[in-house]
């Protein structure tokens, strides 16, 4: 995998970015006129070798709204980006120094705004990098947000982060968030394809999460899903796929405060984990009765 989402403040490295010159919501100014000509090139291969992946493998929403990033020409300018997401689904890209806070992130997201870290990776890291960069956050994650029932699912993980206060429930809805934005598959009549970011800005992750025969890959079920633990240093062991952005917005929109005590009560289970009667799709079999 290529990144870990910001919703997670647990990670040992102290994030890199400037935090002295943003506001106290975390936004900064994108300061595009800083990016050099080589933050414009790498930005450029990044983006080169992501397009030749998704034909087929992306869902149709993520590649159709891909020209709206305006991405051809090396680090777009968010404004321009904004002159037309604001008007196809109300949502906002804004730029951030990178990790922030959860409650800032889902403070955020419940008011249609997007943070988007302004710095790039280095070239050694063109492969792989811990911390969410630009590109992650752009290529991964605004497509989508012109898809009008991802982009209302994305508040309500927001409105639903400000609720999650209790103990275990921001684990529980960072497991949701995990599994759904970052890592999440869609069925569709031409078979599986992939609308989750920290897999559609991966150079490896794409095959794997599709095609590896190592992988497990179980159909949507909330209860399920707060119960998944993940991994964050390598691709994933397990996936769960969606019926359609309307499957997920009806999982994140109500108030399913109930579901984390029910969680609670049940033992986690760990990643790729197939249990007894849940159909594991890689090999079109049930789970075996133990
Ligand atoms: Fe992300």
């Amino acid at each position: 995998m290529s990144s870990v989402p910001v919703t997670y403040g647990e990670a040992s490295i102290t994030p890199r970015g400037d935090y002295a010159h943003c506001a106290a919501d975390y936004t900064c100014a994108q300061h595009w006129e800083r990016y050099t000509p080589q933050e414009h090139a790498l930005f450029s291969r990044l983006y080169a070798r992501q397009m030749a992946l998704v034909p087929g493998r992306a869902c149709d929403a993520f590649v159709r709204a891909l020209p709206n990033l305006q991405a051809q020409g090396g680090i777009p300018l968010f404004e321009d980006i904004n002159a037309s997401l604001l008007p196809a689904t109300g949502w906002e890209i804004v730029a951030v120094p990178g990790l922030i806070p959860e409650a800032a992130f889902f403070s955020l997201l419940s008011r249609r705004r997007f943070p988007v870290t302004v710095w790039l990776r280095r070239p050694e890291e063109f492969d792989y990098i811990v911390e969410p960069d630009l590109f992650h956050d752009l290529f991964g994650h605004v497509p989508l947000l012109f898809e009008p029932r991802f982009a209302d699912s994305m508040q309500a993980f927001g409105a639903g982060g400000l609720k999650a206060d209790g103990q275990h429930a921001l684990q529980y809805l960072a497991r949701l968030y995990w599994y759904t934005v970052e890592f999440g598959l869609l069925r569709t009549p031409q078979g599986l394809r992939i609308y989750g970011a920290g897999i559609l800005s991966s150079g490896g992750e794409i095959e794997h999460s599709l095609y590896s025969p190592q992988a497990r890959r179980l159909r949507f079920d909330l209860l399920r899903l707060l119960r998944s633990r993940y991994r964050i240093d390598s691709f994933q062991a397990t996936y769960f796929i969606i019926d359609d952005f309307e499957q997920l917005f009806n999982a994140t929109a109500p108030d399913f405060t109930p579901l984390y005590a029910q969680a609670a009560a049940l033992p986690d289970i760990a990643p790729g984990v197939v249990l007894p009667g849940e159909l594991d799709e890689t090999l079109g079999v049930r789970g075996a009765r133990v």
